[in-house]
């Protein structure tokens, strides 16, 4: 490379792991900049709160990265599986966005999602039984044994799902999610295919009988509101978007809650917390660090930054979550904080569907996990956590977190 832009994602570990110094860095050089991502590509990354808030609720600033894939090579490629199965909401402007994301909606109603709340209860009491059975002394995986299975369950039961299938499918995502950053590598490319021929088959099933889910929702809707191929994409990112991303908050807030015991232990004091620790918890541990690319369509001015038309926008959310201008002392964890909304989810059109249940996911897990097993701790040195996610860009999460949970408060 002969410019002099700096490079974003793609970080050596130490950066990757735990990115905020480096955000804050960048942040306070300039909340607006032009970057080089990991494959070579520019972009504009923004850092600061204001601007980031504007970014993500800029109709100039599109989403709809496969018409300029069209017409720009220069923008990043598109992952697996592929722009066949991309023609979701996240990925659409205006007057798709407003269609496909009110189809979908009709899953996401207030009453569905608190219904939701005994499976998710159940389900998490299911794990902790089977974590526990390894005695209370034994050294256990959160992230393998509770915070993934967890939400995957959970979106496996409100797509219709059936139990005897998510085994594979978790597995296929698993590869899939996991070393995303340059070509696929052959094992990423079967999953993707398996998970692609899999959903084709669930989406038959449906329409032979359906049932009270959303795929049975959607299919009702094919051809006339959405297109198959419409249906498809928007089943894939809705598996995806619904379970890495809780997942990453879980094991993420846990390591958190225990580098802070004196709010750990107040928390354990009052659960009732929780809802308002929960977005403390996004906002600190970043479990989406960036917002998904966009494009701008015509030359939008930032934070007093012109960026030209037809250029890529990352807006990292986890430096505007810990813009000191927004959020005093910003790299303190505060359960108690009261500064308002932060950026964890999104904002404007695209801001997360699944917020809702995502909350209560989380609220649910803590409240088991903590509840039983409040003297949880650490079962490695906190240095040797391995922290996944290839180019560190739109996810952050551990790959194990190995925890002693103690012995159980309330055993089953
Ligand atoms: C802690 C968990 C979660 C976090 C931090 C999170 C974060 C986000 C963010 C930042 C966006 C906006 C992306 C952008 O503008 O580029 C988003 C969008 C979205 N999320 Fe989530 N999410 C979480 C959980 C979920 C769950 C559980 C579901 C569904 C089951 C879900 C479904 C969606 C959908 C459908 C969108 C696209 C909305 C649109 O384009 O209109 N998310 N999420």
């Amino acid at each position: 490379m002969t410019d002099t832009l700096a490079t974003w994602g793609g970080w050596e570990p130490a950066i990757r792991d735990d990115p905020f110094a480096h955000f804050a860095g960048a942040r306070a050089r300039c909340p607006v900049q032009r970057v080089r991502l990991a494959d070579g590509h520019p972009a504009w990354v923004v850092l600061g709160y204001d601007a980031a808030r504007r970014a993500l609720n800029d109709p100039r600033i599109s989403k709809d990265m496969l018409a300029a894939l069209q017409d720009n090579g220069d923008v990043v490629a598109e992952g697996l599986p592929g722009p066949e199965f991309s023609r979701h909401m996240l990925n659409v402007d205006p007057p798709d966005h407003t269609r496909l994301r009110r189809l979908v909606s009709r899953a996401f109603v207030p009453a569905r999602i608190a219904a939701l709340e005994p499976a998710i209860q159940a389900i998490a009491g299911n794990l902790l039984d089977e974590l526990h059975a390894a005695g209370p002394g034994a050294t256990v995986d959160l992230i393998e044994g509770y915070a993934y299975p967890l939400p995957f369950r959970v979106i496996g039961e409100l797509l219709g799902i059936p139990a005897a299938d998510r085994p594979r499918l978790h597995a296929w995502f698993q590869v899939l999610l996991t070393g995303r950053v340059g070509d696929p590598p052959p094992e990423a490319v079967e999953a993707s295919d398996g998970i692609v021929a899999y959903l084709r088959e669930l989406v038959d099933s449906k329409r032979q009988s359906p049932a009270d889910d959303l795929v049975s929702v959607l299919v009702a809707a094919e051809d006339d509101a959405l297109t198959t191929q419409e249906l498809l994409s928007s089943l894939f990112q809705l598996v995806v978007a619904g379970h890495d991303t809780t997942a990453s908050l879980i094991g993420n807030a846990v390591v958190a809650l225990l580098d802070y015991p004196g709010q750990l232990e107040a928390l354990l004091a009052d659960p009732g917390q929780l809802p308002a620790a929960i977005d403390e918890l996004i906002r600190f541990t970043a479990p989406v660090p960036h917002a998904t690319f966009r494009v701008t369509a015509e030359a939008v001015t930032l934070a007093g930054v012109q960026i030209p038309a037809r250029e890529q926008v990352l807006v990292c959310l986890g430096a505007a979550n810990r813009d000191p201008g927004r959020f005093p002392a910003p790299d303190i964890l505060n359960l108690g904080r009261d500064d308002g909304p932060n950026l964890g989810f999104g904002h404007g059109i695209h801001y997360c569907l699944g917020a809702p249940l995502a909350r209560l996911e989380a609220r649910v897990a803590f409240e088991e996990l903590l509840g039983r097993h409040p003297g949880l701790r650490l079962a490695v040195d906190r240095d040797a956590l391995a922290w996944a996610h290839g180019d560190g860009l739109v996810l952050r999460g551990l790959v194990s977190l190995p925890l002693v949970l103690g012995p159980s408060q309330q055993q089953r």
